[in-house]
């Protein structure tokens, strides 16, 4: 597809991608595409002759062009799932040796198709091998099963007796982006040019004596460097930067950036440095930035964290204001959700268009929400984008979960979003092993809330933030303000040394209908919304929730 893609800019102007549909891409493509996309989305072998039932969600409008070619046959078997999908079942029989399926469509369907087989004689016994894509685990069709991993409570409900105890092969709805084209071209705002921009600082190491500097341009720009000297003082330090090519195919006006990593080590704690980006080669420098890094024995110091920003300008503008008002912020974090689409490059761009040069002087340290991972594909443009600590569960992708440790306070930073288990083991290392004051965890999905309660995270993270005394929870997700009383075992206590406070905060303009009251809750706003700044001075952590207009909307200390 990358080819087809590649192909399709050469040929048609942009001007013409709205009326690409089934019957242009069955023309335009060569006869060795048509074969691919009819024989390469799903491979297998098998050693008997099976019966292959395909299901094949029925509100998709046009059926994948391979499917009748391949002499599949549409039965009168239906298959359902708990949100009420109908899959027709298409069946055809294949002697032992390779079986081959097509791709799920052009357009971008989410239920795609998924398969199940068996044998022709019961008495066979199958064997399936060599399949591709090997990532995703065989299970057995019935009621009950599940066919998405990215969606992994929509349990089929109704299952054909005929096809019950087949291998039923399970999928990503994230799949249906793979020959993605109708209506699948998007054009960015913010396309990349020779200038260096999107600068954005993070750690992946102590803020004491590092710092790691990220930005973008356009693919012209062979190299990247930074240059770097102590504020005041004229001696120059070089920096070579890692180059990243990164590819957002459908983006028709800036589908490949050039993404540039610096990770600076040894410097000077407590030090203002000064520096710029840019190319040794073309001599092209951002503008003139700054960083500070952390001093050597400091246990005062102050942060801000933003609740879902979803790139809307709004959320831009509120980091403006976070930044005009707390000039001594050392650092940034936006509770996930930062985008609402992480697979799309655009929805980053305005996250950093949005919000200019705040991030190029401060260091941001996110987590991942649902929205920066989606459809079961990962979070690979996050992973691109941001350099971070490497210090997560084995389980867990590298960077998506992380821990660091600033002034008196640790920070654990968990990506919800991936497996809950594999995260507990790691959780009560961290927490046990750290001489910090404060300990402060960061994670999406709220597991108090009026809505949907985290009862897996209640289960396994809550009794660890119980144990070793976890100051402050913060999260996003359900678009609503909400900051609880102490707790501890899930009951309110009367102090903050019994047990810990849980916030939820939002960083986009939202009004969330039929709200419920929260026992738990000393403030909650169903509209508005903010950011938090943590002011840490030894012993005393003082909170403060600031709206959109700037006006304080909640505020309290802890004094340990
Ligand atoms: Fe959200
Ligand atoms: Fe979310």
């Amino acid at each position: 597809m990358d080819g087809v893609i590649t192909r399709l800019y050469e040929n048609v102007p942009a001007t013409q991608y709205d009326r690409i549909d089934d019957p242009f891409m069955l023309s335009f493509l060569t006869d060795d595409e048509k074969k691919i996309l009819a024989t390469r989305f799903l491979y297998f072998k098998v050693d008997v002759p099976v019966t292959v039932s395909l299901m094949r969600h029925k509100d998709q409008p046009v059926i994948p062009f391979w499917l009748t070619e391949a002499k599949f046959v549409k039965t009168d078997l239906v298959v359902k799932n708990a949100e009420g999908y109908v899959y027709e079942v298409w069946e055809r029989k294949y002697d032992a040796g390779l079986v081959e399926l097509g791709i799920n469509g052009f357009d971008k369907h989410r239920p795609v198709y998924f398969v199940s087989v068996a044998p022709q004689e019961s008495m066979d016994k199958l064997n399936i091998t060599d399949v591709y894509p090997s990532e995703f685990t065989m299970d057995t069709m019935k009621v009950g099963a599940f066919t998405y991993h990215d969606w992994s409570g929509l349990l089929l409900t109704d299952v054909p007796e005929k096809l019950v105890g087949q291998v039923l092969f399970t999928t990503v709805r994230g799949r249906a982006r793979e020959a993605h084209v109708i209506g699948g071209f998007r054009e960015t705002p913010f396309p990349s040019s020779a200038k260096p921009d999107q600068i954005m600082l993070t750690w992946n190491d102590s803020p004491k004596t590092s710092i790691n500097i990220q930005w973008r341009t356009n693919t012209t720009i062979p190299d990247g460097q930074v240059r770097y000297w102590i504020d005041g003082s004229s001696d120059t330090i070089t920096h070579l930067a890692s180059q990243l090519v990164v590819q957002d195919r459908m983006l028709f006006n800036d589908r490949y950036i050039h993404r540039y990593t610096a990770q600076i080590k040894n410097l000077i704690s407590g030090m203002k440095y000064s520096y710029q980006v840019g190319s040794q080669e073309n001599q092209i420098w951002s503008e003139v930035l700054t960083f500070q890094t952390e001093a050597a024995n400091t246990d005062k110091f102050s942060f801000v964290w933003f609740g879902d920003t979803h790139t809307f300008p709004d959320s831009g503008k509120l980091v403006f204001l976070a930044d005009k008002q707390n000039k001594d912020a050392a650092f940034y974090s936006i509770a996930g959700d930062m985008v609402s689409t992480g697979l799309y490059r655009d929805d980053w761009d305005k996250l950093f268009g949005n919000s200019g040069s705040v991030f190029a002087r401060k260091p941001l340290m996110p987590v991942l929400g649902n929205h920066d991972r989606q459809d079961g594909l990962g979070a690979q443009l996050y992973y691109d984008l941001f350099s971070l600590p490497e210090n997560g569960p084995e389980k867990v992708d590298a960077e998506a979960s992380y821990s660091f440790e600033y002034g008196n306070v640790m920070f654990l930073m968990i990506d919800a979003t991936s497996d809950v288990d594999s995260h507990t083991a790691w959780i009560e290392t961290k927490l046990s092993n750290t001489k910090a004051t404060w300990k402060f965890v960061m994670f999406h999905f709220p597991p108090y809330n009026f809505e949907e309660p985290y009862l897996d995270i209640q289960r396994s993270w809550v009794p660890l933030f119980d144990k070793y005394h976890v100051d402050m929870v913060m999260g996003g997700h359900i678009h609503y303000y909400m900051r609880s009383r102490p707790m501890f075992d899930g009951k309110v206590v009367d102090s903050f040394k019994k047990g810990t406070v849980y916030a939820i905060s939002i960083s986009i303009p939202n009004r969330h209908s039929s709200m419920a009251a929260e026992p738990y809750a000393v403030k909650q706003y169903d509209e508005g919304y903010f950011y938090q700044r943590m002011a840490i001075d030894g012993n005393v952590m003082k909170y403060t929730t600031v709206d959109s207009d700037g006006v304080v909307k909640d505020e309290f200390v802890i004094r340990k």
